[in-house]
């Protein structure tokens, strides 16, 4: 190989290494990051609500709640405020039980999904959901 050549060669894996640098460090600084609330227990009959939020992104982001592997609500999130002072905000939603069973009982996963800039889907830990039965109500004739 001549020396113009190799000129050639060592430019082309500069340019590659610099891209390469680019492309991880945009990234790392759009790294979404999602957090659900922690374990909680209700009784039946009552209302409640558990969250999901993520971090990193703004504008539009899909919502997808799953339990035991079945989806439960679907969403679609759109943020309006992009600039980018906001952009490690932190944005939330919410899934909400008006009438708590017995059956709502089990781990809730939810799942953000970015298509701007490349389609990223991010799923949080989970929240374990327990619902236990209506406390008996005390029969005060017993007391006598
Ligand atoms: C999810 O769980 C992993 C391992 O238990 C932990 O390292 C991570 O911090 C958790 N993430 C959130 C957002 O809580
Ligand atoms: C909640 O559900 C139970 C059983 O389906 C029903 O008896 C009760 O009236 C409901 N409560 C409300 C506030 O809707
Ligand atoms: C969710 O539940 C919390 C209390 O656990 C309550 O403060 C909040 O208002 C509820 N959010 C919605 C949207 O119902
Ligand atoms: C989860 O789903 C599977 C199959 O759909 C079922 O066999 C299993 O009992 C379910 N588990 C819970 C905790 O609902
Ligand atoms: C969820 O909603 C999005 C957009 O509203 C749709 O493209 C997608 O197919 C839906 N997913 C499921 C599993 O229904
Ligand atoms: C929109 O973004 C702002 C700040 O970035 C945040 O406070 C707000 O909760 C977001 N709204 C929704 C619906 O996610």
């Amino acid at each position: 190989m001549n020396r113009s050549g190799k000129m050639k060669l060592l430019l082309r894996s500069l340019l590659l290494s610099s891209l390469c640098a680019l492309s991880s460090w945009s990234v790392s600084s759009d790294t979404l990051v999602v957090t659900q609330s922690p374990d909680v227990s209700f009784h039946e009959g009552q209302t409640g609500n558990i969250s999901c939020c993520w971090k990193g992104k703004t504008g539009r982001v899909g919502i997808k709640w799953l339990k035991n592997q079945t989806l439960v609500e679907n969403k679609t999130v759109i943020n309006q405020s992009t600039s980018s002072q906001n952009k490690q905000a932190n944005s939330c939603t919410v899934l909400i039980f008006p009438n708590f069973t017995i059956r709502d009982s089990g781990r809730y996963i939810c799942k953000v999904t970015v298509e701007i800039p490349t389609l990223t889907e991010i799923e949080g830990n989970g929240t374990t959901m327990t619902v236990t039965a209506r406390a008996v109500i005390t029969d005060h004739h017993n007391l006598n």
